[in-house]
């Protein structure tokens, strides 16, 4: 829980910067997206106007979920079911403070991006399901240690689930159905169940059935007990996150957290 704690006031330190110094990356983040993204309805075209310039203006834009009305810093994209096409979005590391991400049931394809971390490291929620996202599932996903939810179902992802996904310790939910895939599935994600892995013909091992091959189990970490932790760390860090505007910009908050 250290680690948490430690997170959260660097967290808040982070978005104190577009709070007390205006939110230009936020806005120069969701133009990147709208000029990335093919967009065939005009969905983006149509409610995404950048010309009002007031507090939380682009709050008001389908899809964008913002921390406070008032302010314009992303807390989340919401684009389920847009008719989008196209490759994954570009320039979403400047939306600093965004939590989840949702492109499910689009036309999205090409690869997922291999430093996607480092674009977005507090991901909470990543969910790119029904898509044509193709190639591997980078094994950089395991960075985004915050992750509760990852959708990864009816894609066209092949190759192996990274190993490295015991490193998620907070996921609560997760899916990988209907892809490529091959391989064994990673110990830690076996307390899931058979249906999140199912329709790729080449994956095996529990929860599926055992790999021809079958090479010797090793031992797992136990999702259940990480569950509780995850809830608690996410609710006061939405309540933090949600208050920091009041207090957030005090000289010593600021000088305590740069202290740590
Ligand atoms: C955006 O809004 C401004 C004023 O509200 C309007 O003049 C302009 O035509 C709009 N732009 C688009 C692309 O709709
Ligand atoms: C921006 O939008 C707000 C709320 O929709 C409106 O009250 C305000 O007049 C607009 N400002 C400009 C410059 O268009
Ligand atoms: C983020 O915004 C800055 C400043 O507008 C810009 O120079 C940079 O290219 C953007 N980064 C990405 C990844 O789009
Ligand atoms: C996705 O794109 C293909 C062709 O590029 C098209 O045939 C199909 O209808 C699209 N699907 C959706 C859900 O838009
Ligand atoms: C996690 O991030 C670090 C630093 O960016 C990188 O060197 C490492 O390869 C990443 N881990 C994985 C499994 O990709």
């Amino acid at each position: 829980m250290a680690g948490d704690t430690k997170f959260l006031l660097w967290l808040l330190l982070l978005s104190s910067s577009t709070l007390c110094f205006g939110s230009e990356l936020d806005i120069q983040c969701l133009k990147s997206v709208q000029q990335s993204v093919i967009d065939p309805v005009g969905v983006l075209k149509s409610s995404w106007n950048f010309s009002n310039g007031s507090d939380g203006y682009i709050c008001k834009f389908i899809g964008v979920v913002c921390w406070h009305p008032d302010e314009n810093r992303v807390l989340a994209l919401r684009f389920g079911n847009l008719g989008f096409e196209g490759s994954f979005p570009q320039g979403l590391q400047n939306c600093s403070s965004m939590i989840g991400l949702d492109l499910s049931s689009n036309n999205l394809s090409g690869p997922i991006p291999p430093d996607i971390s480092r674009q977005m490291p507090y991901m909470t929620s990543l969910d790119l399901s029904y898509n044509s996202f193709s190639g591997e599932i980078p094994s950089d996903i395991s960075n985004m240690t915050y992750l509760g939810l990852l959708n990864l179902q009816h894609n066209q992802l092949s190759g192996q689930i990274p190993e490295q996904f015991d490193l998620l310790t907070r996921l609560t939910t997760f899916s990988v159905a209907d892809n490529l895939l091959s391989g064994t599935i990673p110990s830690s994600l076996r307390n899931f169940l058979a249906s999140n892995f199912v329709g790729n013909k080449e994956l095996c091992g529990s929860p599926l059935d055992e790999c021809s091959d079958s090479r010797k189990e090793t031992g797992g970490i136990s999702g259940e007990s990480s569950i509780g932790a995850a809830v608690g760390f996410i609710l006061g860090f939405v309540v933090a996150l949600y208050f920091s505007r009041w207090f957030i910009c005090s000289k010593r908050l600021r000088a305590y957290v740069l202290h740590i």
